[in-house]
């Protein structure tokens, strides 16, 4: 269902890479409310993964970034204002990748080239692409910038590795830049936590289905879906948020809110259960009353 929500508005969405990413489904809702936007991956992922597709479905055009070389961003901030012939409304910075996480090492051994790569891509990339976008002056009196989050940068949680540490960063830059660019030109910017979500990057996250299962099971409304994040993210571009700015906002059905659930002490209970037994309880019935 459509609101025209958006109508009007110009943006620019990095990490479109499948129609499972977060980006993707934002950009389709972005389409929906009657937004206008880039689309922009680095040129791997262009050339890998469907973005073309999704250009051509919501009218876009693509332009190549790696969202960590301030040359490109550059590039792709002034084709962009080309492009729509003026300044932009929002910006979408779905952007994430830890190196360690891809070849499985851990945190008590990091490789530190590598360490410095996830803070850059999933973290000082942010504070770039804000920064290109004020020195150029990109942006619209009540534009808005976000960034995906997640809860792990907050609280420790099992095998998220350096991914953790890049996303406390992140939040970090959304407060302080929020601060100068709120101040000086009416922008605000947020980050948006979610839910473990499957998608490429997330599905990386060794033990990530124990992990959906564990969260649907402490969430009172259960893991917010892509789908739910792309609503939270047309809520935060419209004019509906203007004041809404330098906050980390959790879109997780309320799990940061949870200690233990009924439904997660079912499980481990069950686990204690069969601690002398040789049946594996996650593969019995669980199903529960509603509690
Ligand atoms: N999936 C989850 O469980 C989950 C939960 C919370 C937050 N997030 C965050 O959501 C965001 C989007 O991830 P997703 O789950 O949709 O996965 P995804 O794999 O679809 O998206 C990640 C994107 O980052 C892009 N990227 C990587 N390096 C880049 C670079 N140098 N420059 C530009 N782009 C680059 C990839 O090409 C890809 O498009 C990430 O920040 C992720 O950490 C995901």
């Amino acid at each position: 269902m459509s609101y025209n929500l958006l109508k009007g508005k110009k943006g620019i969405i990095f990490g479109a890479l499948n129609e499972k990413s977060i980006a993707w489904k934002t950009a389709i809702r972005a389409h929906e409310e009657g937004a206008e936007f880039v689309l922009t991956n680095t040129a791997m992922a262009l050339r890998m993964g469907d973005t073309h597709q999704l250009a051509e479905a919501t009218n876009s055009i693509v332009v190549a970034a790696d969202a960590t070389s301030v040359k490109d961003l550059e590039n792709l901030f002034n084709v962009t204002m080309e492009h729509f012939g003026g300044k932009i409304d929002f910006i979408l910075h779905s952007i994430g990748m830890s190196p360690n996480v891809r070849k499985k090492i851990p945190y008590d051994d990091l490789n530190y080239e590598f360490y410095l790569k996830t803070l850059d891509i999933s973290a000082i990339s942010f504070h770039k692409v804000i920064q290109m976008a004020k020195k150029l002056d990109a942006l619209n009196e009540w534009g808005s910038i976000v960034a995906l989050s997640y809860i792990a940068a907050q609280r420790t949680l099992f095998e998220y590795n350096d991914m953790a540490d890049a996303k406390a960063a992140l939040e970090s830059i959304a407060r302080s830049f929020g601060y100068i660019y709120g101040r000086e030109k009416k922008i605000r910017i947020n980050t948006i936590s979610q839910s473990p979500t499957v998608t490429t990057a997330g599905s990386g996250v060794k033990g990530f289905d124990g992990l959906m299962d564990f969260t649907e099971r402490m969430s009172p409304l259960g893991n917010a879906t892509a789908e739910e994040c792309a609503d939270y993210c047309i809520t935060l571009f419209s004019d509906l948020t203007k004041k809404v700015t330098m906050q980390n906002l959790f879109n997780d059905g309320g799990f940061s809110s949870m200690g233990m659930s009924y439904r997660a002490m079912h499980m481990y209970n069950k686990s204690l259960e069969c601690k002398d037994c040789h049946t594996n309880p996650f593969e019995e019935d669980d199903s529960l009353p509603a509690k």
